[in-house]
């Protein structure tokens, strides 16, 4: 793998703020609803976003200086007046409206109006929730920190969640269902990525019983030309290698795969993987 080496002081802000959302993704979109003083509504979308601490729970999104004029943005100047924001979480179904929401409308004009999304009181904070949005968090900022003065520095907007109101919908036998809240994450360009479906993958790992590792495994599996670093890495998961009475049952139960060559071996354990059979991938290749 040969790789590009990028300098941020060398380049243009415009071009290395692409390579920034274009790798660090894809990235959660919080979707920002805030007042001013006067009551007036705004909502725009931030996916310089994450979650940082279960307790106290806190959410950050950064509101970035703008690159072409070095202004700042009304979500921010709304949170330094009243110390107040909901963030609602963007589903598919809204992704769209969202997009709306991030064009530079005059302050005085809500983005609810522009993109016919619903504002609804939230219980604890002025600022309306989305009604449209599976997930609302209703926060107190509890403070923002300055990163630079020029174009493309963030403020850090530290904000506590107070409450959180989720769509039973989302729901399946009691727990989050993703594929039900299908989320939207951004990534470079004009590139969002769609979190349900076949794009959603189950990874099972334990992480209190300690697993074999790479350096666990006899080294003709660790160097294999036929399994991916990602089927070994299903291997090096397993506990322990398997003893010989546990390779007795194996080819007691898969004669047909005792007198394999070492590369069918390796492609019979790679398809026995895919069919989540790992341990038995390892018997036939020990
Ligand atoms: C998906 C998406 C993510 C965005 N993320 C950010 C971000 O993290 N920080 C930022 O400053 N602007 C971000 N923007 C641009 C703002 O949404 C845009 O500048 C908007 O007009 C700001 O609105 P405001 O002035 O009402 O706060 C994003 C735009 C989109 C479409």
């Amino acid at each position: 793998m040969t790789k590009r080496i990028i300098v941020p002081k060398e380049i243009p802000t415009k071009e290395l703020h692409q390579y920034i959302i274009g790798t660090v993704a894809p990235r959660p979109i919080a979707f920002v609803s805030t007042v001013d003083d006067h009551g007036v509504e705004n909502l725009a979308p931030y996916s310089f976003f994450n979650a940082f601490s279960s307790n106290p729970p806190i959410l950050v999104f950064s509101s970035n200086r703008k690159v072409t004029d070095n202004s700042t943005k009304d979500t921010l100047h709304n949170v330094r007046k009243t110390g107040e924001a909901v963030i609602n979480m963007v589903s598919y179904n809204i992704v769209r409206q969202m997009s709306l929401a991030s064009v530079e409308f005059p302050s005085e004009v809500s983005e609810f109006t522009k993109t016919g999304l619903t504002p609804v009181a939230s219980d604890l904070v002025r600022p309306p929730s989305v009604l449209e949005s599976p997930v609302n968090m209703e926060c107190k900022v509890k403070d923002i920190i300055t990163l630079g003065e020029h174009g493309g520095a963030g403020h850090l907007i530290i904000c506590e969640v107070l409450r959180i109101k989720i769509a039973e919908e989302v729901f399946t036998n009691g727990k989050l269902d993703p594929h039900k809240l299908d989320l939207m994450g951004r990534m470079g360009r004009n590139y969002y990525v769609r979190a349900s479906g076949a794009a959603v993958m189950e990874i099972y790992q334990s992480v209190t019983e300690i697993p074999l590792g790479f350096d666990g495994l006899p080294a003709h599996i660790r160097e294999s030309t036929v399994l991916t670093g990602n089927e070994i890495a299903v291997l090096a998961s397993l506990l322990q290698l398997p003893d010989s009475a546990e390779l007795d049952r194996f080819y007691d139960e898969r004669p047909d795969l005792k007198n394999l060559d070492n590369i069918h071996k390796h492609r019979v354990a790679s398809s026995l993987i895919a069919e989540g059979k790992a341990a038995e991938a390892l018997c036939l290749l020990m």
